[in-house]
């Protein structure tokens, strides 16, 4: 099954918001912002930069006829600083021009009157002088703090884990054109076309009706555009509302990297207790989130997290403590993985510690500990369907573990200079939007045109994780028509209206079920329509290969002659239907409820050698077994989990994000921020776990987008392994990223 744009795409004819043909007309613009990391805004100064040649307006705070603020959990999140300024990067005013070379130029005429404030950067710095978003978030389960004495080991520990920039390859992107009614048809790289009219009504001050969004496809969103596109796509908004021409605003990377957030940086403290035996007995982790700037998305981030601080593992006694920090650095927001994948580095390190402590292997606590059918998990529901230990074992035997480990410990008896690692990652995810359930629903519009052919609009917006492809399969699949009958349109609020954003992996859960809904009420009318035709009962009607059959006989009714005689009987051939995942509920004042519908399992295992006196090192595999349910498109799934699991490298080993001491972004080009390439990337081997059913899933197929990124924690174990192989004094407890730096200080430095 090919991906529905792979023709377009590989001749680069496919269309993103910089590819968009617009009339001549068109205005471009760039964006002015804040050269220091706080301070108080006393005056902008943008005479110099309006009277430049070529430039129409600048517009900043002042100019915005409705609200200030696109703030999406809490609204503490200005267009335009006009008081304060927060970061270095944010936004203070727009240059509007002819093009957007001169729009740029004319920015560095634009001066600011600003006295700098104290910034803070680092997250726990924030906590003690309460700059937190909401309240630190606590669940408790069981009673960790009597169980410390019952066990025969405890141990401690902190955990730093770096941010990371998405990197995506279009970067932000939106153009907004008037309307002959007073409103915007806005084009927007975006993972939520309603966020952006929801957010772009606020900002003007006109109803959601006036602004239509529209998406074809995103060059790739990663979760940096489920809120963040809104900012750009608003400040198009704004001037093509004022001006009533069309107004364009595409970043470029600098801009990007320099204004736009990033995956959250975790500061963790943990403490677990076990028996001798190896089984976890408590355990108590803080989470020090640094949020950045603006609150974003952050408090969801966080609870994510907390809902998996125990990763793929039961633990009776639990207290996780939860801070959403505000500092100076870009607004940290939603990223592959949203949270869960700090919260497992914590408590995969605690078990390194422990395992150290206790002096049984790694692998052999992390397998005791794995949950097991109906244990409790935070939030008070119990696990269903699990496969952790299936996976686990499945991997341990397809891929040789003890083999694995056996030739790496050989390996390093031998060899001084050059030494390998192995670690195994078992994973367990929860597909859902979390504590936000009121967001798992989608909407699907189908036509079923009178030649047959067929159009199908949802919610779901394409960002290279083959969300289109995906429903397509499944609309022909539920008809039983050929799929080149299926097209797929853009995403568009006029069609499908308050969506949720294409986010928590759930985009073809959501949206496809939606458009099954939608086809099944067709079908429903196209059977009763032939049965009266034929001679039978509606339910003795199927349609299978495009052909119709009556009490399982063949009939001379092909699919197209059944289309034109429905519309020539006058009904219908259209329907909207609407779905929302069930069963899921959250109760914030019990903290209880059910916030999964179903959770993702598997087991990952990395090898690699390092270069003790360069500190380099290799990946070389990650041997993957993952449960996808029943696959919809074998070849999408498997390119999510090898993209996942490169990206996820990326992030734990060679992408580093630094700051100057004032605040500014040192990393923010690929001179200085290093991406993994095809030399760095591993070979990934992914098998899937065939025995599993989803019943939440289309086709019983289970989520794919974020869950394999996880896998990455498995390379990370396995350079620390491969450290300690040459240093067994270095102590468990590291930063990520292992940057090669930082592996050479491990290796070298006695005192870590
Ligand atoms: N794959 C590609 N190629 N590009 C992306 O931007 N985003 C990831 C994942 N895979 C992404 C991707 C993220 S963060 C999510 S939540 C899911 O895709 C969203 O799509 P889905 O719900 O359809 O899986
Ligand atoms: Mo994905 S981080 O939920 O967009």
């Amino acid at each position: 099954m090919k991906h529905v744009d792979i023709d377009s795409m590989v001749r680069g004819e496919a269309q993103y918001i910089d590819d968009i043909p617009m009339p001549s007309n068109m205005l471009h613009s760039a964006v002015f912002s804040s050269p220091v990391a706080r301070g108080k805004l006393i005056k902008l100064n943008t005479e110099e930069a309006e009277k430049f040649p070529g430039v129409r307006t600048v517009f900043s705070a002042k100019d915005i006829p409705g609200e200030n603020q696109i703030g999406s959990v809490i609204h503490d999140e200005p267009l335009f600083c006009s008081e304060e300024t927060k970061h270095v990067g944010d936004p203070i005013a727009l240059v509007v021009a002819d093009t957007a070379e001169i729009a740029r130029k004319a920015i560095k005429l634009i001066t600011c009157e600003i006295s700098e404030l104290p910034p803070i950067f680092d997250p726990r710095e924030a906590y003690a002088k309460n700059l937190i978003s909401g309240s630190p978030e606590i669940y408790v389960m069981g009673d960790p703090e009597s169980m410390w004495k019952n066990c025969d080991a405890v141990i401690e520990g902190r955990v730093e884990i770096g941010g990371q920039e998405h990197f995506y390859f279009e970067t932000q992107s939106a153009i907004s054109v008037p309307t002959d009614n007073g409103g915007l048809k806005i084009f927007s790289s975006t993972q939520s076309t309603s966020h952006i009219q929801s957010i772009a009504s606020r900002v003007l001050g006109i109803p959601m009706n006036k602004i239509e969004v529209d998406v074809v496809r995103i060059g790739g969103g990663f979760g940096g555009k489920e809120a963040q596109a809104a900012r750009w796509a608003s400040m198009t908004a704004l001037a093509a509302f004022k001006l009533k021409v069309p107004v364009k605003l595409v970043l470029n990377r600098d801009e990007d990297m320099k204004m736009s957030g990033k995956r959250h940086a975790y500061s963790c403290d943990y403490k677990m207790g076990l028996s001798k035996e190896g089984k976890i007995l408590a355990y108590e982790v803080f989470h020090y989130q640094n949020s950045g700037a603006y609150s974003d998305l952050s408090l969801p981030v966080l609870h994510k997290g907390i809902t998996h601080s125990t990763s793929a593992y039961y633990v009776p006694n639990i207290k996780v403590t939860g801070a959403s920090c505000l500092t100076n650095t870009t607004s940290a927001t939603a990223f592959r993985g949203f949270g869960s994948p700090q919260a497992a580095i914590v408590i995969e390190t605690a078990l390194l510690k422990a395992s150290e402590k206790l002096g049984i292997q790694k692998h052999e606590l992390q397998k005791k500990n794995l949950l097991s059918e109906e244990d409790d998990m935070v939030y008070g529901s119990k696990i269903q369907n699990v496969l952790s230990l299936e996976c686990f074992d499945e991997a341990v035997k397809k891929y040789d573990f003890p083999k694995i480990l056996k030739d790496t410990e050989n390996w390093n008896k031998t060899h001084q200079t050059e030494k390998k690692g192995a670690a195994i990652f078992p994973l367990c995810f929860g597909v859902s939007f979390d504590a936000t359930t009121f967001m798992d629903q989608a909407s699907a519009t189908v036509h079923i045109y009178t030649d047959g052919s067929i159009s199908v609009s949802t919610a779901a917006i394409e960002m290279g994780q083959g969300v289109n492809t995906k429903i397509r399969e499944i609309v022909a699949k539920t008809l039983s028509v050929n799929s080149s009958r299926v097209k797929i349109e853009s995403t568009n609020t006029t069609r499908i209206a308050n969506t949720s954003a294409t986010a928590a992996s759930s985009g073809a859960d959501l949206n496809g079920n939606a458009a099954i809904l939608a086809c099944n009420n067709i079908l429903g009318r196209l059977k009763l329509f032939a049965s009266k035709q034929i001679g039978c009962k509606p339910e003795e009607i199927e349609i299978q290969n495009e052909t119709v059959y009556a009490k399982e006989e063949k009939t001379d009714w092909d699919w197209n002659r059944l289309i034109i005689m429905t519309y020539m009987n006058k009904i219908g051939l259209s329907a909207h239907a609407f779905y929302a995942t069930p069963e899921i509920f959250a109760d914030p004042k019990t903290k209880k409820g059910k916030l999964y519908a179903y959770y993702v399992f598997g087991a990952a295992i990395s090898e690699v050698t390092i270069d003790c006196l360069r500190g380099t090192y290799d990946v070389h595999s990650v041997k993957i077994i993952h449960d996808v349910g029943k696959s919809l498109a074998e070849k999408i799934d498997l390119g999510q989990v090898e993209g996942a699991v490169v990206q996820g490298i990326g992030w734990l080993t060679s992408e580093e994000i630094v700051h100057s001491k004032d605040g500014k972004i040192l990393t923010g080009n690929l001179g200085g921020y290093k991406l993994p390439d095809i030399y760095s990337a591993p070979e990934v081997i992914t098998e899937f776990y065939t025995g599993s059913e989803n019943r939440f899933g289309p086709f019983n197929s289970k989520a794919i987008g974020e869950p394999p990124l996880l896998y990455s924690i498995s390379a990370y174990f396995a350079i620390l392994n491969a450290i300690k192989a040459y240093n067994p004094e270095m102590s468990g407890t590291i930063d990520a990223p292992l940057t090669p730096e930082k592996v050479f200080l491990l290796l070298h430095d006695k005192q870590k």
